[in-house]
């Protein structure tokens, strides 16, 4: 039922490989544009077979192969017919990449972490498509080159869109809900979004053969775990927020595809919205303190958690990898620590529901794909705007 509305779509130089998947999604009415005259006939093939209807143009002839334009004709005809009842989409054309540079699509890359990475993917020469729906994201955060779609990853017709319309190698997958006390409010909210919106985005990287993700998960899944947590760390999801989280990942594992789930310790630094501790200490005069402060947090700052993402897709790019790494300082601060490194002054108020004691990493797994923190917790202290 999700692709009942999709009539129409127009290629333009897709390999056939992609036919099969582009017929599961029921497209009926498929133009070809100026492919090489055999791709043109392997896919005109493929689609008559499967009985869709299939107009050929070739740039520079309007229609090569003359044996097929007769039936085409005749199905033009029935098509307007039941067409005019019918929503089009239009599909088109592959982003052809240079040298190493990959397509690369970012859900929820207007928002604070994603625009960090759009950004610096965009500026290594890698073609970058966003898929956001400005809840909580601003698009103008994105550089200029970057491609935006203003979509939901919780409606298929948005992802066929940004599947279809470019080749993507790759998916970088920010895009959620991320408050924790908010998710024990709206737990179905979250699952919805979160879950669903995963499991949606999985099912057309499938349809549309893309075989590799990057996942934001989040050190929340290891719970009130008292030491410094690895990858090997126990899981124990206290929050809604931290079991789609771990729901997400069990979905990418199992999914067969190639992936690096990235579980984040405490972001921090850059161009920082919310109510996140670090964001509070520069944005408010007197800081809430929730509980009496002795709670210890690894910070790590935004810009080196873009820059795990660029060594990542790197990796991705030559290694069949599936691996999950944690993205942390390897060094804790206690809210109390953290606030007197501002001198602002703060006050105290009862604890939040869903807060964790402790949270350390032990990063060294991150290695693998060449990433070392290098920013201190000085820095994200440190007002900045870009
Ligand atoms: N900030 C942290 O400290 C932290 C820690 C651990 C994990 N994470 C994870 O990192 C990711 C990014 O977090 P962030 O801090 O940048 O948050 P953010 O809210 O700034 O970014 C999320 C982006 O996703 C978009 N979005 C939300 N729902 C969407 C939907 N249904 N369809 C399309 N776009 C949608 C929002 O508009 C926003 O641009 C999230 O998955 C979050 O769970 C963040």
């Amino acid at each position: 039922m999700e692709n009942r509305y999709i009539l129409r779509c127009v290629i333009e130089n897709v390999p056939t490989s992609r036919a099969k998947k582009l017929l599961k999604c029921n497209v009926q009415f498929i133009t070809i544009l100026g492919a090489n005259p055999s791709l043109l006939k392997t896919w005109a093939r493929e689609m008559l077979k499967a009985r869709r209807y299939t107009c050929i143009v070739s740039r520079v002839q309007v229609v090569r192969i003359y044996s097929l334009l007769v039936e085409y004709i005749a199905m033009l005809v029935r098509l307007w017919v039941e067409a005019k009842k019918e929503q089009f989409i239009f599909f088109q054309g592959t982003n052809k990449t240079k040298g190493d540079s990959m397509n690369i699509l970012i859900t929820g890359g207007a928002g604070y972490i994603g625009h960090y990475t759009a950004n610096l993917l965009n500026k290594s020469g890698h073609k970058v498509i966003v898929i956001d729906n400005l809840s909580t994201g601003d698009k103008d955060n994105l550089d200029k080159g970057i491609q935006f779609y203003d979509g939901d990853i919780t409606n298929a017709s948005d992802l066929i869109r940004v599947f279809g319309y470019n080749d993507i190698n790759l998916v970088i997958h920010f895009a959620g809900k991320i408050i924790v006390e908010e998710s024990i409010n709206k737990p179905i909210e979250y699952y919805y979004t979160n879950v669903e919106g995963t499991r949606l985005l999985l099912k057309y990287m499938e349809h549309f053969s893309v075989n590799k993700i990057i996942f934001s998960s989040s050190a929340s899944v290891y719970g009130n775990y008292e030491g410094i947590a690895n990858e090997e760390t126990i899981t124990d999801p206290m929050t809604p927020y931290a079991s789609t989280k771990l729901t997400c990942e069990d979905m990418i594992k199992y999914s067969g595809i190639e992936y690096i789930i990235f579980r984040y310790f405490n972001v921090a630094g850059g161009k920082q919205k919310g109510n996140s501790l670090i964001a509070n200490i520069k944005n408010s005069d007197i800081i809430t303190i929730y509980g009496d402060g002795s709670n210890i947090r690894d910070f790590i700052h935004v810009k080196d958690i873009a820059e795990a993402h660029f060594r990542a897709v790197k990796h991705m790019s030559s290694n069949n990898t599936h691996e999950l790494i944690n993205l942390g300082c390897g060094r804790g601060y206690t809210v109390l620590e953290t606030i007197m490194k501002s001198n602002k002054d703060y006050i105290f108020t009862k604890a939040r529901a869903g807060d964790i004691k402790i949270s350390l990493c032990d990063n060294k797994k991150a290695e693998i794909i060449g990433w070392k923190p290098i920013r201190s917790i000085e820095e994200m202290l440190k007002e900045d705007t870009k």
